[in-house]
């Protein structure tokens, strides 16, 4: 099985836990990259550790927790070679992948129940990229990360 890096604040500490023990119990390698308590910490330093896993290709990929998942898809998606996406519903994280090729998912403790984000994430796994006309959407969303940084 790929590595899945998994990354959280204290508000997505409890999440992320019950995460690891499902993606465990179902065979997945598990790259736990913290936080490791309800300690107050700030998301993007775990949106980093986890989009530099998977753009390095530590972990094929992300999954990261916080309150409503916003504030850590925003931050993944600075890191390049990341394509995260905030998913609350089964259908959203299922086209993420087959439309986007998403390899980063941010979901929200405070907004969504724990089954659910199970029910999200293992559709998210299981869902493969289609390619074909999304191929090109893709390539043009990845050449963003070089056309459009400001001069220095
Ligand atoms: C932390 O209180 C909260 O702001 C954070 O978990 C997340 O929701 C940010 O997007």
């Amino acid at each position: 099985m790929a590595v899945v890096a998994l990354g959280a604040d204290h508000a997505g500490f409890h999440l992320k836990e019950a995460l690891k023990q499902w993606l465990l119990g179902r065979g997945h390698r598990v790259l736990d990259l913290g936080t490791d308590s309800t300690t107050s910490v700030d998301y993007p330093d775990f949106a980093a550790a986890v989009g530099v896993a998977v753009s390095s290709g530590h972990a094929a990929r992300g999954v990261l927790v916080c309150g409503t998942g916003i504030g850590m898809a925003i931050a993944a998606n600075k890191v390049t070679g990341v394509r995260a996406a905030q998913c609350n519903d089964v259908a959203s994280a299922q086209i993420s992948r087959q439309h986007n090729d998403t390899n980063v998912l941010a979901l929200g403790a405070r907004t969504t129940r724990e089954d659910t984000a199970l029910s999200i994430v293992d559709a998210w796994l299981e869902t493969a990229f289609e390619g074909g006309r999304h191929t090109q959407r893709v390539e043009k969303v990845r050449a963003l990360e070089n056309t459009h940084a400001p001069a220095r």
